[in-house]
């Protein structure tokens, strides 16, 4: 083979590398699962995250939860899609703990205040609740 081809070859091979590589599941410690949602099941509390909701998090998420944000296409790892039983049998800790530490293209979101991130938490629920309808 040609030096010329080989490059290409192998650029194409990592290039492929990349896309497809198995990136690990994330798994929160153990210890998330044990903080308690102070708001949990309050509507009215859950009402306040859309703004925050639509303003952060649908670009990536979606405005539904199906990760099909305009952003999302590009992303590797895929956000996660909210409406999957993959992350409603997670604990309302662990993707308090997840959205408060990020991953990857996942940014974390201690900026915002632990209110916020709980009322996130309970409209995570909510779009949950709404696919089923
Ligand atoms: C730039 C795109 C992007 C934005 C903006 C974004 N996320 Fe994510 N999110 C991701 C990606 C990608 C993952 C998957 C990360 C991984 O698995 O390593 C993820 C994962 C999550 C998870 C973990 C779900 C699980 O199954 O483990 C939660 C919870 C979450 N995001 C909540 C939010 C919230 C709430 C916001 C807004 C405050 C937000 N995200 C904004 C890209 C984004």
């Amino acid at each position: 083979m040609k030096p010329f081809y080989t490059i290409i070859f192998f650029s194409l091979f990592s290039w492929a590398g990349t896309c497809f590589a198995q990136i690990d599941p994330w798994i929160a410690p153990d210890y998330a699962n044990r903080i308690k949602n102070p708001i949990a099941n309050n509507a009215k509390e859950t009402e306040k995250a859309k703004k925050v909701y639509f303003t952060v998090c649908n670009v990536c998420h979606g405005d539904h939860g199906r990760a099909d944000g305009i952003a999302a296409l590009p992303l590797r790892p895929k956000p996660a899609n909210f409406t999957t039983d993959e992350v409603q049998n997670q604990t309302d800790g662990v993707l308090f703990w997840k959205l408060t530490n990020g991953r990857g293209p996942m940014a974390h979101y201690d900026s915002l205040t632990r209110n916020q991130r709980w009322q996130l938490v309970n409209f995570i629920r909510q779009l949950g609740k709404e696919s089923k309808l």
